[in-house]
């Protein structure tokens, strides 16, 4: 559903994109070039290359090499961050290969992300001060919601306000870069870049409630994982939160209190898919879509900004229903 936007791209640019990625990731040690490589040629949707793309056609027909530069960019950074992501959260798979800390080691998975954090923060320096600017403040905020969620960890005490501060961070933020890089180097308007980079917030919030969302109501084929990882890890995610808060949220509670157990995980997933909280989390999720598609107001009817209204549209009308 999330490869509408990229579907709907010219595929030249997206597989300029794809090639280059290769590319730069290229280096004169073997095995690094080998580790750095294995999720890039595991697939991903490349959602946020496909953003980049998509908002610098609102300016410019053709596709030239910075946006590539770009696109690959924050591909590389969001690699880099699943490398580390994969090692916080014990994940033993990733787009449906083994992740890079269960194939190799820890040790391998930190360092590989970090070089990709680097490639990736030589592409933005290639682009100009702006954008190399843009890409570092990313990557810290991308690290402040990860701590964040981690200091959250295993607490029924977090606030919905913790919870969205840091998704702010860890996802939303890469995805409004992803729209702002495209702006700059499609020649947008400042008026239509500051549109697109409030697209990309709005949209990367709907994008990680609609993840968390998923966690729960996708069995474990459409997954690719478990369902209820998250929990089982101790991150709880909107539909916990506010399933907490209802008369449902009692037994939850008890249940999370001093720890998760994996044979309550089931009654879990029954609490939280049936309870009213994960009705309210596609309700959160469905109006930062609309807020997403509203800050586009500004800009005129053309194919490239319809193709961003619907990857948000897209997004709404894929909600799952509840059980
Ligand atoms: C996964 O991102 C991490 C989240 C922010 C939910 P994607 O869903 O874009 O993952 P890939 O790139 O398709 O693997
Ligand atoms: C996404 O977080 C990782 C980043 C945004 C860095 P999650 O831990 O929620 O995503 P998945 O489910 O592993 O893809
Ligand atoms: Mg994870
Ligand atoms: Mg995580």
């Amino acid at each position: 559903m999330y490869l509408d936007l990229v579907q709907l791209l010219p595929a030249s640019a997206m597989s300029r994109v794809e090639k280059c990625l290769r590319f730069e990731v290229e280096s004169d040690l073997p095995f690094m070039e080998e580790v750095a490589s294995h999720l890039i040629n595991a697939g991903g949707k490349r959602i946020r290359p496909g953003l980049v793309i998509a908002c610098a056609n609102i300016g410019a027909e053709s596709i030239d090499e910075p946006t590539v530069w770009a696109g690959v960019s924050v591909e590389l950074v969001h690699i880099g961050s699943l490398h580390h992501d994969d090692v916080i959260d014990g994940a033993a798979t990733r787009r449906n290969v083994a992740s890079v800390n269960t194939k190799w080691d820890t040790l391998t998975a930190v360092l590989s992300g970090d070089f990709l954090l680097a490639r990736a923060s030589v592409l933005a320096a290639r682009i100009g001060l702006e954008a190399s600017n843009l890409l570092a403040t990313t990557i810290g905020e991308l690290c402040e919601g990860q701590i964040r969620e981690h200091q959250d960890a295993h607490s029924c005490d977090r606030t919905i306000q913790s919870y969205e501060l840091s998704i702010r961070g860890k996802t939303a933020s890469l995805l409004s870069a992803s729209c702002r890089l495209g702006g700059l180097t499609g020649g947008l308007t400042r008026e239509e870049t500051e549109a697109v980079t409030e697209f990309g917030r709005s949209y990367g919030m709907a994008f990680q409630i609609f993840d968390d969302i998923n966690d729960f109501t996708s069995d474990h084929s459409a997954l690719g994982k478990p369902s209820g990882q998250d929990v089982m890890e101790g991150n709880y995610t909107l539909p916990v939160l506010l399933t907490l808060k209802t008369p449902a949220g009692e037994e939850l509670l008890d249940l999370l209190s001093g720890g998760l157990q994996e044979q309550n995980r089931q009654r879990v997933l029954e609490i939280v898919r049936s309870g009213q909280g994960t009705q309210e989390a596609m309700e959160v999720a469905r109006s930062w879509s609309h807020k997403a598609i509203d800050s586009l107001s500004s800009l005129r009817d053309t194919p490239p900004a319809n193709n961003l209204r619907n990857a948000a549209q897209t997004l709404l009308a894929n909600l799952p229903h509840s059980t």
